[in-house]
């Protein structure tokens, strides 16, 4: 065999056993939320219109993507378009749905080569047909990705989901649930998402508030607000995300693993 065609193949064999889709995360990933705040005003103090920010915003979401898992992330959500955006005008709505459907249209093939699985929460019933053929196509496409979960919401509210959801058990019958809250609690959070708990919320752009995303399954993620305006926010920034948060102390309401184990408090003697 010539020297180029057995190099080819080496090349092709190295290539095949780095396969990202081939390499899940392991369990002890981190996942992640971010509300993808500050485009307007990136752009706003540039003197470019809105869009222009909502444009580097995307940029900034393909670079994200790509450095997740190296930084330990198996899932992302991303806060993309709350329902409370309707509110917007028209013309930054649709440009916002437009760039939505141009990276869909634009990047699912190397989300594919990425391992990345993409879907999208939240209502699909008033999105453009246009945007929903792509999100179909794009989540068909994706559905074998192993080493991201990318979560995308749009037309996103949290109360609105949970709300859904307590609907949806109640519809489906199979509890009464002023007799079992327990069974309750478990069934509203599977129909809510079935592995949808964040560890991590992150909020761009200087606010600290939750805006109504991901309420249920952020009841004891780690919160981290930073001044950086979404379109600024690069790898550095999630690492060093990343590294803040391995550093709290997570107790889920418990104690720290090395706190002294006090004695039951003693009756005796007691007045
Ligand atoms: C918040 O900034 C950002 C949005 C409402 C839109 C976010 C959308 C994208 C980044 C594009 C599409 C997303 C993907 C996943 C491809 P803002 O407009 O509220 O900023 P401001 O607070 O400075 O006005």
């Amino acid at each position: 065999m010539p020297a180029a065609a057995v190099g080819r193949l080496r090349r092709l064999i190295r290539l095949r056993r780095l396969s990202p889709v081939e390499q899940p995360l392991p369990e002890s990933a981190t996942a992640v939320a971010i509300i993808m705040d500050g485009n307007g005003r990136w752009a706003t103090r540039r003197g470019l219109p809105r869009v222009a920010g909502h444009r580097a915003g995307v940029e900034a979401v393909r670079h994200i993507v790509e450095r997740a898992p190296d930084a330990g992330i198996c899932r992302l959500t991303l806060y993309a378009f709350s329902s409370d955006n309707w509110n917007r005008p028209a013309t930054e709505v649709e440009s916002i749905f437009w760039l939505m459907r141009a990276y869909l249209r634009m990047e699912t093939k190397k989300l594919k080569q990425q391992g990345v699985k993409l879907q999208v929460i939240g209502r699909r019933d008033r999105l453009p047909k246009t945007l929903l053929r792509a999100i179909e196509r794009a989540e068909f496409a994706t559905s074998d990705g192993q080493r991201l979960h990318l979560r995308v919401a749009l037309d996103y509210s949290s109360r609105d989901a949970i709300a859904r959801a307590f609907s949806n058990v109640a519809n489906a019958n199979t509890l009464n649930a002023a007799q079992s809250p327990d069974l309750l609690r478990s069934a509203v959070a599977n129909a809510l998402t079935a592995d949808g708990n964040v560890d991590l919320l992150i909020r761009t752009g200087g606010e600290k508030r939750l805006s109504d995303f991901l309420l249920w399954e952020s009841a004891y993620a780690e919160l981290l607000f930073t001044d950086r305006m979404w379109p600024d926010f690069g790898a550095a920034d999630l690492e060093a995300a990343i590294g803040e948060f391995g550093r709290r102390q997570r107790r889920f309401g418990g104690l720290p693993a090395t706190a002294p184990v006090s004695a039951a408090p003693s009756l005796r003697g007691a007045q």
